[in-house]
Formats: C-alpha cells, structure tokens, sequence
C-alpha cells in the first residue's frame, strides 16, 4: 500500500511526502516533478503555453503511473483530486491524507505568485478561495485528514505516522 498525500497548494504534500519516505525508508514521487520531467518544463509554464486541461491530463496519467506502484509514498498536485477518476485510483492504491489548510495560510506560504498560475494575482485570496471551495468534496474522500495551518512538515509528518493503519 502507498501513502498518499493529497491537498491545497502551499499545504506541504512535498516537504511532508519527502520526510515521510525518509522516516520510513521508501520511495517518494512527486506527481508535479514526474511531469515536469517528462515534458522538459516546469508545470507554471506546462498550464501557461498549454492550458490548464492539457496539464490535467498529464496529471491523470502521472496518477496512474504513481498508483502502480507498492510501498511508495506519493505527493500529489493540488488539483489531481479533481478529477474523480484521479481520486478513485489513488484511494485504491493507498492510504490517502488530506493535508489541510485555511486560504489565509496558503497565501501566507505562497510567496511569489508568478509561479502559481491558477491564482489571480489581482485577487489572490478570493481565487484561493474559490478554488478551494470547488475542491473541498474531493478533497474529503481522503481516508485521513491533517489540519496543518499551525504545524510545521515535520510535526505533520510524525501526526500523518501515528495515524497510519495496521500494516504500514
Ligand atoms: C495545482 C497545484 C500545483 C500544480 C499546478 C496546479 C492546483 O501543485 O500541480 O500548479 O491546481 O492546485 P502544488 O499543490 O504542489 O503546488
């Protein structure tokens, strides 16, 4: 069974997936990084000359390809939950946690947004907002979910480690 991170951008699925692999001794993957090898371009500029539908379906494939794997642990972009057939084979695959956090944290850890295309710039916190209101259901079909607005990678590492189930 893989681990599954799954959540908002700027919610740690990297940092915490890496700390993860580390404490248990497995491979991480990181959907984003998986795509962006692939395609010999950063996922900002994959969505800016491609769009954001062309960036999904590379996602869905990445998703796919990490869901075969066993034993891995498998950070995951912030939209791959939105399409169901994403969230279906990654629950199959594992354990799915769902790395909370508000839309005041995530604007707070974004920092420069030139990099996060799909948040409006002029409107930032409306559009995170936004966003993650469409994907909050999704979202929820997690086995497990972490509030990590107060936590720093390492105590949502350990949290996500004491809740893992029998086997892990
Ligand atoms: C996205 C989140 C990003 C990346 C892409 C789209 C999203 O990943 O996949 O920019 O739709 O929320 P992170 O969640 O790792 O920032």
């Amino acid at each position: 069974m893989n681990i599954v991170l799954i959540g908002f951008m700027c919610s740690g699925k990297s940092k915490v997936g890496r700390l993860l692999a580390q404490r248990l001794g497995r491979p991480h993957y990181d959907t984003d990084e998986l795509i962006s090898r692939k395609t010999n371009m950063s996922v900002a500029d994959l969505i800016r000359t491609q769009g954001e539908q062309a960036f999904r379906d590379h996602e869905s494939e990445a998703v796919r390809e990490v869901s075969s794997l066993q034993n891995a642990v498998i950070s995951t972009g912030g939209g791959a939950p939105l399409r169901e057939e994403n969230m279906q084979t990654l629950s199959k695959s594992g354990y799915v946690v769902w790395l909370k956090v508000s839309p005041e944290v995530i604007l707070k850890r974004a920092g420069n947004l030139a990099s996060r295309p799909l948040i409006d710039p002029d409107h930032p916190l409306d559009s995170i907002r936004r966003r993650l209101a469409e994907r909050e259901q999704a979202y929820a079909a997690a086995a497990y979910s972490v509030d990590t607005d107060a936590m720093n990678p390492h105590d949502v590492a350990e949290k996500v480690l004491s809740t893992l189930p029998k086997g892990f």
